[in-house]
C-alpha cells in the first residue's frame, strides 16, 4: 500500500490544498488549522503526513510537529521541505499504530488519511491516546466525488465511538481547494 502512495509523491504537490503554493490558499488552511489549535507553542502529531505542507506550515507559526508517514518518498519531499526548521521531523511508520510519545500531545492533526485506514475506531482510540488531558484531535475529511472518503456523519461518529465531543466545520468553501466543490469536506475537531 504504501508504494502507491510512493507513487502519488512527485505530483502531490500539484494539487491546490497539496502543495499550498497559493498565497491565498496557505493564508486559509493557517487560519483554518490555528483557530483550532491550542496557540503556539504547542506539540503537534501530524499522522500521514504526506509532503510535509501541513506540518511545515504548522513549525513556521511557531509549532513543534512530528510527522509520520508510512510512504519513505514522501517522507523524503517532506524532509526536504523542513530542511531548515528545527521543531518539525518525520518519522516513516503506519500512522495507524504511530510510534510516538503517549499522553505527549497538544494536538493530533489528520488530513485525508483516517478513510484510507481498516479499522478507524480503533486507529482513533489510539490517536486519543497520544493526547495531553485537554489535548484536540483535528480530522479533516471528506466523501469526495469519486465515492471515496468519510461521510461527516460517519466520522462524527467515529470520534464519539472514542469518547470525544466532535464538532463538525463544513469546508465548502473554494479558497481551501483552489476551486469551486460539490462534494462533502469538512473538519471535525474534538
Ligand atoms: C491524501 S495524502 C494526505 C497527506 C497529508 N496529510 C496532507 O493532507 O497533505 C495521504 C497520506 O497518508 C499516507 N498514509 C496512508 N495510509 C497510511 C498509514 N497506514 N500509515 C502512514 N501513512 C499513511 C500516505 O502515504 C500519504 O502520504
Amino acid at each position: 500500500m504504501s508504494e502507491l502512495w510512493d507513487a502519488e509523491a512527485v505530483t502531490f504537490d500539484q494539487d491546490p490544498d497539496h502543495g499550498l503554493f497559493d498565497p491565498g490558499t496557505r493564508a486559509a488552511w493557517l487560519e483554518l488549522l490555528t483557530s483550532h489549535l491550542p496557540p503556539a507553542p504547542a506539540r503537534i502529531a501530524d499522522l500521514g503526513s504526506g509532503t510535509g505542507t501541513l506540518s511545515v506550515l504548522l513549525a513556521d507559526a511557531g509549532y513543534a510537529v512530528d510527522g509520520v508517514d508510512f510512504s519513505s518518498a514522501m517522507v523524503d519531499l517532506a524532509r526536504a521541505k523542513a530542511a531548515d526548521r528545527t521543531d518539525v521531523g518525520f518519522v516513516v511508520a503506519d500512522a495507524a499504530e504511530p510510534p510516538l510519545e503517549p499522553a505527549a500531545y497538544d494536538a493530533v492533526l489528520c488530513r485525508h488519511v483516517l478513510w484510507t485506514l481498516p479499522e478507524p475506531q480503533a486507529v482513533l482510540r489510539g490517536w486519543v491516546a497520544l493526547l495531553k488531558p485537554g489535548g484536540r484531535l483535528l480530522l479533516v475529511e471528506g466523501s469526495w466525488a469519486t465515492g471515496a472518503g468519510l461521510t461527516a456523519a460517519r466520522t462524527m461518529e467515529l470520534v464519539r465511538e472514542a469518547g470525544r465531543t466532535a464538532e463538525l466545520h463544513p469546508l465548502p468553501d473554494a479558497v481551501y481547494w483552489g476551486r469551486e466543490i460539490e462534494d462533502e469536506r469538512y473538519l471535525v475537531v474534538a
